[in-house]
């Protein structure tokens, strides 16, 4: 079949951003080329995310809402792929009558197969295949100064409300010349930062390479500005990577450590591998060694048994530690795990809102007052470009993940640029400031 154009609607976290570029170049190698609108598209993937009910609900409408184009274009091709479909199974393909394509995460390389062969009928693959790590399939990035980079897919920890082991398989890890291969290529192609991404990305292993001799590797590949890596499993972790960290400049004083809850009895229920005082050993170790270091997390309220005990311990360690951000959920029981089948979803739904509220308030105040020290202070921003809410204005992020907008004057910068920004003002999640007009501007090398 001759080339047709695609459009990709990415749904969820960050690898199925890098799956979405992935599943780009996989189509681009065969023919295809990327449309700019859904609307000119012959061909519509949505890649679909399926960690809580409500994301999944909602690309479950969005393909609905897709499917009535079908009306107009018969000959549209419409495909659902990623955790969703592989969560539901085959009865997704019923469930949604006007779909062509039912792919799971690793099934991609054969999307320009199923894709010709749809005149026939709808097309199902939600193989489980435990070596697939896609080697040599070139992603289509989107462009922009930071490059995703997958370096292991999967996940073998099973907490007991997470579904990603179910939808993604097993942990499986990327080798690491493909790894500094494609953060090379996305230096050759303009980016300044790479962010290696991994379910517990800090278990990283492949031969004789560990985490910490990875982020070395990457890090002294000459163009990169920085590298990130998210998320780590905090009982993962090795010194090395810290000493990793300290020493390589490129390697960001940030990390994302998500707690998920501070009490006891719930981390044992959600088998997380590691106590509250385990965790606050933790931090004390990084934050020895890495002083000045940012830390963000992932917080979930109202699962199974929570007490209101279990819920205000949490806020306390959350309080003791002071995130500089975090993302908070409420718990949501998904078919497949242990806590569905197992743990009765106690909580109401009420309850789950106000402990939520309660817990975004307290982290809003924290976040206010980290952001806040910084005013009056000059920051070092990476320019991604013109800012997203007002365009008259410039947007980056700092090495430790804050976003920073700000304006300029007779002196400009470009997307890729490393520049120094005075910060005048601060909300719980944005400093905002001027381009320093005094000083060096680094450019791209
Ligand atoms: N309910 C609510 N939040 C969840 N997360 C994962 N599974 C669930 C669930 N069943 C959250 C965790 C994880 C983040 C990516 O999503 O906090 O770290
Ligand atoms: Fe899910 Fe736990 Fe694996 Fe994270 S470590 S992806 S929360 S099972």
């Amino acid at each position: 079949m001759s080339g047709r154009s695609f459009y990709i609607e990415t749904y969820g976290c960050q690898m199925n951003v890098a799956d979405s570029e992935l599943m780009a170049g996989i189509l681009s190698e065969a023919g295809h080329w990327p449309a700019d609108d859904p609307a000119d598209a012959d061909i519509i993937l949505v890649n679909t995310c399926a960690i809580r009910e409500s994301p999944e609900d909602k690309v479950i409408q969005r393909m609905a809402q897709l499917a009535q184009r079908k009306h107009l274009r018969p000959d549209l091709v419409l495909g659902i792929t990623g955790c969703v479909p592989k969560h539901v199974g085959a009865p997704m393909a019923a469930r949604l009558p006007d779909v062509d394509l039912v792919v799971g995460p690793d099934s991609y390389r054969r999307l320009p197969e199923l894709i010709a062969n749809a005149v026939a009928g709808p097309q199902v693959d939600l193989r489980m295949d435990p070596d697939e790590t896609y080697d040599g399939a070139l992603p289509v990035r989107a462009g922009g100064v930071n490059a995703w980079i997958t370096v292991m897919r999967g996940c073998d920890r099973f907490c007991t409300f997470c579904v990603v082991p179910y939808v993604r398989g097993r942990e499986k890890c990327v080798p690491p010349g493909r790894v500094l291969d494609e953060a090379a290529a996305a230096v050759a192609q303009g980016c300044r930062s790479v962010t290696l991404l991994g379910q517990t990305v800090n278990s990283y292993r492949f031969g004789d390479v560990g985490f910490a001799e990875l982020l070395r590797r990457v890090a002294r590949i000459p163009g990169l500005a920085r590298v990130r890596y998210t998320s780590p499993h905090p009982a993962d972790f090795t010194g090395e990577v810290f000493d990793a960290m300290a020493d390589e400049p490129p390697l960001c004083p940030h990390l994302h450590l998500p707690v998920q809850s501070g009490s006891d009895t719930v981390l044992r229920r959600m088998r997380r591998g590691y106590t509250k005082g385990e965790f606050l050993g933790l931090v004390e170790t990084i934050r020895r060694r890495l002083p000045g270091v940012s830390l963000t997390t992932d917080v979930i309220v109202g699962s199974p048994g929570e007490s209101e005990d279990d819920f205000q311990e949490t806020l306390r360690l959350m309080e003791e530690i002071r995130f500089d951000s975090a993302f908070m959920f409420k718990y949501s029981p998904r078919p497949k795990t242990w806590a569905w089948k197992n743990q009765e979803d106690d909580v109401a739904e009420d309850e789950k809102g106000r402990r939520l509220r309660e817990m975004i308030d307290l982290q809003e105040r924290i976040s206010g007052e980290i952001y806040r020290s910084r005013v009056g202070g000059v920051v070092e921003v990476l320019v991604e470009g013109p800012s997203r809410r007002d365009p008259s204005r410039l947007q980056g992020k700092t090495a430790d993940f804050k976003t920073v907008v700000f304006t300029t004057s007779a002196r400009t910068a470009d997307a890729g640029d490393l520049v120094e920004v005075d910060i005048l003002e601060a909300t719980s999640h944005t400093l905002r400031g001027r381009l320093v007009l005094r000083g060096s501007l680094s450019l791209r090398p």
